[in-house]
């Protein structure tokens, strides 16, 4: 396993993996597997989160309670990685929210980019970025360029599926970012695709 990489392993990520791969799937349940595998990502990623220690009182005495030391970015990579956000913020609600709009030349698969947003303060955030596919690993690479010249330095990327191709274009290209995946593919096409995959996932989450 690349030293940047983290298969997250679960029954539930096996089970829900089945039906992302399964070709007659339909866009309603590709969404809430999507969504299910998502939240167990965003548990193992969150699982070094900081914490300050506070005061908290029961209905019978004072303990110890914790909350988190560090603000977390959650930044989906338009469009795929929109179908990321609700589980992630589901176990992290008090997340704030980029978005880096990249799109795929079809011929050269060097990404396009179309749209940036991001909350202003970057520099001490936990960054959680989020693209279901790392393929050749371009729009993801890309989306940490974006990340970095606007101050990000504590960066993680999420993915349903990777390829080695990816992994290693962000190894050599980010060395400081680990990957965080549901699941280790073969290779890719000549067309760029995941093999085996699941297809094209913009087109499977929105019914394009
Ligand atoms: C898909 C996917 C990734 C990218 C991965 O997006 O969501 O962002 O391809 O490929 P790469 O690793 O080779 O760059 P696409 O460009 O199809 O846009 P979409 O999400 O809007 O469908
Ligand atoms: N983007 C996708 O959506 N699927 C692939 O297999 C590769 C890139």
């Amino acid at each position: 396993m690349p030293d940047n990489f983290i298969l997250v392993e679960h029954p539930l990520i096996k089970r829900d993996m089945t039906i992302l791969r399964n070709s007659a799937t339909d866009a309603e349940l590709f969404r809430s597997a999507l969504r299910r595998i998502s939240k167990i990502l965003a548990i193992e990623i969150c699982r070094t989160l900081k914490l300050n220690e506070t005061e908290v009182i029961t209905p019978l005495e004072r303990t110890t309670g914790y909350t988190l030391a560090e603000q977390v970015v959650i930044t989906p990579v338009l469009r795929a990685g929109l179908g990321m956000v609700n589980g992630f913020l589901e176990v992290i609600p008090d997340s704030k929210v980029g978005h880096i709009g990249l799109k795929r030349d079809e011929d050269t698969l060097r990404p396009i980019y179309y749209y940036y947003k991001t909350p202003a303060e970057l520099e001490d955030a936990k960054i959680i970025v989020l693209d279901p596919m790392l393929a050749t690993g371009g729009s993801a690479a890309e989306a940490l360029n974006y990340l970095k010249d606007s101050g990000g330095k504590d960066i993680v990327l999420a993915c349903i599926v990777a390829a080695p191709e990816g992994i290693e274009k962000i190894r050599t290209a980010h060395p400081d970012v680990k990957i965080y995946s549901a699941a280790l593919d073969r290779e890719l096409n000549s067309k760029g695709y995941i093999l085996p995959g699941l297809g094209d996932a913009g087109d499977r989450i929105f019914g394009t």
